[in-house]
């Protein structure tokens, strides 16, 4: 959350003056410290779960994690094409999570973060004042419709749990 919040202030600060390349760069280089996090929470949640359903839930945070490698190498590749160096840094996460449903729900947190930080995206490069910010909104459109379907698919797995006291 701390990590969260440093990114919502950062990004504030450049919300009111129109974007150019280098400010670009650096917004997306933030994303991609989260999105690496994401990567490898999926990958250590993975070998990392207990329960009745360890082997079907491991496939399935397997998936994941293939598909936020994904997303690393998307991002990265916008700062490469942008004129940038992709960052190496990574946010924090929790590595000592067994329980599938507080593996899950940090999960949803994680995905609904992302979701309004890319949603704060969109609205940051909506003029699309220069091709290059113009290709970024399109990025993002894409970013917040997968990050948001995530969120969503994992709030219809963990619906019955919802409630449950010893989940966290
Ligand atoms: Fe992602």
């Amino acid at each position: 959350m701390a990590a969260f919040r440093t990114i919502m202030a950062e990004t504030t600060k450049i919300k009111e003056i129109k974007m150019n390349t280098k400010e670009l760069i650096d917004l997306v280089n933030l994303d991609l410290k989260n999105e690496r996090k994401h990567l490898h929470f999926y990958q250590n949640a993975a070998v990392m779960i207990g329960g009745l359903h360890r082997m079907e839930l491991r496939e399935f945070l397997e998936k994941e994690a293939a598909s936020e490698l994904a997303h690393v190498n998307e991002f990265s590749e916008l700062v490469v094409h942008l004129g940038g160096v992709p960052e190496a840094g990574i946010n924090d996460y929790p590595t000592d999570l067994i329980c599938p449903v507080a593996i899950l729900k940090y999960a949803i947190a994680m995905e609904e973060e992302v979701a309004e930080n890319y949603a704060l995206r969109l609205r940051q490069t909506h003029e699309m004042e220069s091709a290059d910010v113009a290709v970024a909104h399109v990025f993002y459109e894409d970013q917040v419709m997968d990050s948001w379907k995530t969120a969503k698919e994992l709030r219809q797995m963990i619906r019955k749990y919802e409630d449950d006291a010893h989940a966290n």
